[in-house]
């Protein structure tokens, strides 16, 4: 399995702050940045985009999840590739051609990742030939998107198991409800790639819970 990344969820932060609060967790020991980018037609609630994401590229060298919770995601990957985003993580419900998307996504020099909701299965997921393999990593959400702060849905770990067992290398990510009472069942089931809004930028000690979660992956 590949190593533990830590991938705090801004959403949880001050938008107001944001450059000073990506350095706040970066220096507490994150990994990534988890940038959640919704348009109100997806989810029911809007955050960020491009503009706000390329200014926060100034303030910060931190590698950005972009977690791309908008419907047609195929239209944004030029001005996400500019704004310095590293990682392109669409819906698999939001687009009709996947496997054309993480193509599109690529020839921008950018990873590219695969979301699936909690109803939506690995057969789904599977049902595109040769998608999972070509993906850089797979985003199994255990939450329903559009809002931090919701309980983790330890149903979805049986998904994350699956996709471990047959993708020993790739990362996987789990989003939603990540906190210290809930690391153990994502960790054993086999995610590496961790979000985390509300238990690290809520906590008293961020770098106590990220270093937790680091250590819970990979043990
Ligand atoms: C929800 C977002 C998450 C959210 C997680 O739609 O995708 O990234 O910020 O927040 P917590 O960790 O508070 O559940
Ligand atoms: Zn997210």
């Amino acid at each position: 399995m590949p190593e533990a990344k830590i991938a705090p969820s801004m959403l949880s932060s001050d938008f107001a702050q944001l450059g000073a609060e990506a350095q706040r967790v970066v220096k507490h020991g994150a990994d990534w940045l988890h940038l959640d980018v919704m348009d109100g037609h997806f989810v029911p609630n809007m955050t960020m985009g491009a503009p706000v994401i390329s200014c926060l590229r100034k303030h910060t060298q931190a590698f950005f999840d972009c977690h791309m919770m908008v419907s047609a995601p195929e239209k944004w990957v030029d001005d996400f590739a500019k704004a310095g985003c590293e990682l392109y993580c669409f819906h698999l419900e939001a687009t009709q051609d996947p496997l054309a998307l993480v193509d599109q996504i690529h020839a921008k020099g950018m990873k590219a990742g695969v979301a699936i909701k909690p109803k939506t299965t690995v057969d789904q997921l599977e049902a595109f030939e040769g998608l999972a393999e070509k993906a850089d990593m797979i985003l199994v959400m255990t939450v329903e998107p559009g809002f931090g702060g919701q309980k983790f849905m330890a149903e979805c770990m049986p998904k994350v198991k699956a996709l471990r067992a047959k993708y020993p290398h790739k990362d996987i990510e789990v989003d939603g409800g990540l906190a210290l009472d809930t690391i153990d069942a994502a960790a054993d089931a086999g995610a590496n790639v961790i979000v985390a809004g509300t238990s690290v930028f809520k906590a008293e000690k961020p770098d106590e819970v990220i270093r937790t979660f680091r250590e819970k992956v990979n043990k």
